[in-house]
């Protein structure tokens, strides 16, 4: 009888290559997996509560500190505090030598307010209403989601492009950057859903001399009507608040349209319809945007697309996964051409897609 290995996660000899799967052979599986889901939950909410705190800002200012210092500028109750702060260190958002706590790099960079990459404000929104998440397996069950966040959108929207902005308008500059915008005088945009504008605003920030017409709900287009604003660039935009389905475009007019992030809730027969729209709207050469979280083809790799596309089930009435295969199909039988696939900044891609200068009929 052969004996258990302390590690059975490492035993190396039971391959595929064996008679039954390797776990089957003769060993039980570990059940890490299940205790990672399990604390997932946990996991989040000492990060939420972390933000909520200021633990990440308050230990920025104060430089590596103890828990004494910490506690009082925070007005928390420092043996509490210091196990939220000894779990984050097993995260690896802070770094603990002898009860000096300091911030790693994922926490000054990702999870300080002022970060370059803030995601702060994006902890708490992104999961989308927390009682859509009790409710899953009803949702399941009946197909239809308990409070759908299209009920009311500009409740959901405002909070969530407040706090998608950082992240998305990086990924547009650096997209920005790989496409050559700095060499393109002029060029005319069109940003459909687009919340504060990430899109249209690297255009226009790169491009000498680009105009942009913005979209999204009233309730929310004010949020992008301040940012432009902010940037001093309120000349060069047009907004055009309603449906993206049905506000008027014009045709062939548009160099670059921006569908950022708006296809995942919009389900299969409406994100096509969005697609053909852009195809008409953009001039002749001119080129599209599809900025999303997409799924492999056999919707089992890249699990970071599978999760986002389940977030959308959960919470809306239409959304969920996208894959590369159904993108690519709608990009395609619009007519789009010279498709590829982009990842301007890590777990963020975009699809950019050229209408052809002249159609052979
Ligand atoms: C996930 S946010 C994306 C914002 C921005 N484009 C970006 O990439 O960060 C989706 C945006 O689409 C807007 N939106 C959703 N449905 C819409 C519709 N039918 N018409 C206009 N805007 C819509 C929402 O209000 C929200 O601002």
């Amino acid at each position: 009888m052969p004996t258990d290995s302390p590690f059975p996660e490492m035993k190396k000899s039971h391959t595929m290559a064996h008679t039954g799967r390797p776990w089957r052979d003769y060993k039980p599986p570990p059940s890490g997996p299940v205790w990672a889901i399990i604390q997932g939950v946990s996991s989040y909410w000492v990060l939420s509560a972390a933000i909520e705190l200021g633990v990440f800002d308050a230990i920025e200012s104060l430089g590596p500190t103890t828990i004494g210092p910490l506690a009082d500028q925070l007005s928390a109750s420092a043996p509490h505090l210091q196990h939220v702060c000894d779990t984050l260190v097993t995260f690896g958002f802070l770094d603990q030598i002898a009860d000096v706590y300091e911030l790693t790099e994922t926490a000054e960079r990702y999870l300080c307010t002022n970060g370059a990459a803030s995601m702060a404000a994006l902890v708490r929104v992104a999961p989308g209403p927390l009682a859509n998440w009790e409710r899953l397996a009803e949702t399941v069950r009946t197909g239809r989601v308990a409070e759908p966040i299209d009920d009311d959108p500009a409740a959901f929207y405002r909070p969530l492009v407040q706090a998608t902005f950082p992240t998305q308008f990086r990924a547009a500059s650096r997209l920005g950057l790989r496409l050559g915008w700095a060499r393109q005088p002029e060029l005319r945009v069109l940003d459909l859903g687009a919340g504060r504008a990430p899109w249209a605003l690297a255009v226009l920030e790169q491009s000498a001399n680009s105009t942009a017409v913005v979209n999204d709900w009233p309730g929310v287009i004010e949020l992008a009507m301040h940012t432009v604003a902010d940037r001093g660039l309120s000349d060069r935009v047009e907004f055009r608040a309603g449906d993206f389905h049905s506000i008027a475009l014009e045709p062939a007019t548009y160099d670059v349209v921006a569908l950022g992030h708006i296809c995942r809730t919009e389900g299969d027969e409406r994100s096509r319809s969005l697609v053909a729209r852009a195809f008409n709207a953009l001039k002749p050469g001119g080129q599209l945007l599809l900025a999303d979280y997409f799924a492999g083809h056999e919707r089992k790799h890249n699990p970071f697309g599978v999760q986002m596309g389940l977030t959308m089930l959960a919470n809306t009435l239409r959304g969920g996964m996208l894959t590369n295969e159904q993108v690519c199909g709608w990009l395609r039988e619009s007519g789009f051409q010279a498709i590829r696939l982009i990842e301007p900044i890590g777990f963020n891609y975009v699809y950019v897609a050229s209408r052809p200068e002249r159609t052979f009929e």
